[in-house]
């Protein structure tokens, strides 16, 4: 039969603490620092993958009949509904350079939705989950986003992919955006931006170019805080747009970036 959502939450949180547990204790203290034996960008590509593992092997014993997508290339189709969205290690630059926002971010869909998310995040000794209708929490206590809010009060965090070539016209929208709103912030990690607009330390937050994984598990955690979450106008939130924020700065934001082009480019 269909998994109950506390299994499958028990699972992921097991899941992200290990990885999580791997990553923090197995982190050269000099990393991106002085001299190892291969660049510091090798040591962190081979601590994603050996996270990864770690994920895909524990999941494979407690679900072997699930599927499965990784970001650093695991996929296997399942057969019970349920698939596992993972990023090993979300906010890979912050963890490069030993700062405190990076994550691990476990989700589990159910016939395509959503249902668990979990973002854990060892160096800020913090844990955030949702499950589909039950709310969503940090290290156990309800958390809610931040109500009430016009967009020119608004702190609003952003991201910006690798894509060099599209990092122009992505600062052209925040400079558009900047004297509209309090603040802008860029964390480094969109699981991490998702939990900070569910927990009220942020009102909202926006990013083109993002993948499933580093957003399932903080998408589902920002919309069960009571935040809304979309891609651009009447769309879901993909690879376009993605923005999450407080119903108030929301309803203002979305058209706003939709009109200052944040979708393009
Ligand atoms: C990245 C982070 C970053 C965002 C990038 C992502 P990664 O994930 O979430 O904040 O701006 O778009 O790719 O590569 O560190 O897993």
């Amino acid at each position: 039969g269909p998994a109950p959502y506390a299994e499958l939450l028990d699972v992921a949180l097991e899941a992200a603490r290990r990885a999580g547990d791997l990553l923090r204790d197995g982190r050269p203290a000099d990393l991106g620092v002085a001299a190892t034996k291969s660049s510091p960008i090798d040591v962190v590509t081979e601590m994603d993958l050996k996270a990864e593992k770690l994920i895909t092997g524990f999941l494979g014993e407690r679900r072997p009949d699930d599927g499965l997508l990784g970001e650093e290339g695991a996929s296997v189709t399942g057969r019970s509904g349920v698939r596992w969205i993972i990023d090993p290690i979300d906010g890979t630059v912050n963890y490069l350079y030993g700062r405190a926002d990076w994550a691990v971010s476990v989700a589990a869909e159910l016939d395509g939705e959503t249902v668990v998310g979990v973002v854990h995040a060892p160096a800020r000794r913090e844990t955030h989950h949702a499950v589909l209708g039950q709310g969503a929490r940090r290290d156990g206590v309800p958390v809610r986003c931040r109500p009430g809010t016009t967009l020119d009060q608004a702190l609003v965090a952003t991201g910006f992919n690798y894509v060099q070539a599209t990092r122009g016209a992505q600062g052209e929208v925040v400079r558009a955006l900047l004297p509209r709103v309090r603040d802008i912030r860029r964390s480094g990690s969109a699981a991490l931006d998702l939990c900070d607009v569910a927990s009220g330390r942020l009102d909202g937050y926006y990013e083109r170019g993002t993948h499933p994984w580093d957003y399932a598990a903080g998408d589902l955690i920002a919309r069960e805080a009571g935040a809304l979450t979309g891609g651009p106008p009447g769309a879901p939130p993909g690879r376009e747009l993605l923005v999450a924020a407080s119903p108030e700065v929301f309803g203002v934001l979305r058209p706003l970036l939709a009109e200052l082009g944040a979708a393009r480019g």
